[in-house]
């Protein structure tokens, strides 16, 4: 269970991060997808990342303290069509670069719309968090949005794609913002993360 969740910091500059001294998981995916709608609903603090129908929300690193213990953080969505060339171009290079350089990343959630067939810019994504050794763990998200055999149709697909491209498939969750689907396996998945961070840290 997470006890106390509060903002810390924003960041377009990677060098004014918080100093990498604890764990750290962060959430990532396509715009609009859910993701500050999902760390609102693990956290249990309805507001603490701000969330929009619009896409293209979330623009910067936002760090978040959980229990005084490990930082969370909440990306800009990628994919998002109404952006210019050049800004795209610059978000692109703080997320990849803050996902291959950030020291105390344990792992990245990202973030799959549940309603949807497999898409290119998932895969791709993933293909290159594969290739860069990025920890990463997929979340279906708006699991509310249709039907149980629906979801589990596109979660299948996606899931098979995985398995084209890596061979085996992925940890994953499939989640509801709405509903609190989902919520306790993945704290209890980030709580494990977080603990075996530490234990790693504690014998170096
Ligand atoms: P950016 O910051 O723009 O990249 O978006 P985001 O991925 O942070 O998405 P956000 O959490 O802001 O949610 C986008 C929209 O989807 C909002 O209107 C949310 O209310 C809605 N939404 C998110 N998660 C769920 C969910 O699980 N179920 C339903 N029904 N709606 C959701
Ligand atoms: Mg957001």
């Amino acid at each position: 269970m997470i006890r106390k969740a509060t903002f810390l910091v924003s960041n377009s500059d990677l060098t004014k991060c918080p100093k990498p001294d604890r764990a750290e998981i962060a959430f990532i995916g396509r715009s609009n997808v859910g993701k500050s709608s999902l760390i609102n609903m693990l956290t249990g603090v309805k507001e603490l990342a701000k969330t929009s129908q619009k896409p293209g929300k979330t623009q910067l690193i936002n760090h978040f303290t959980i229990d005084d213990r490990w930082y969370l953080v909440d990306l800009p969505g990628y994919g998002f069509a109404k952006v210019s060339k050049d800004k795209k171009v610059k978000w692109e290079k703080m997320i990849s670069e803050y996902l291959t350089t950030r020291t105390n990343l344990c792992g990245v959630f990202v973030l799959i719309d549940s309603r949807l067939e497999p898409q290119t810019i998932d895969l791709e994504f993933l293909n290159w968090c594969g290739e860069e050794d990025v920890p990463f763990v997929v979340a279906f998200t708006k699991a509310d949005k249709q039907s149980k055999t629906q979801t589990d149709r596109n979660v299948k697909a996606f899931l098979n794609k995985l398995v084209e491209i890596f061979g085996d498939t992925p940890d994953y969750f499939v989640t509801s913002a709405e509903k609190g689907q989902g919520k306790e396996a993945v704290v209890q998945y980030l709580a494990d993360l977080v603990a075996e961070f530490e234990s790693q840290r504690a014998t170096r």
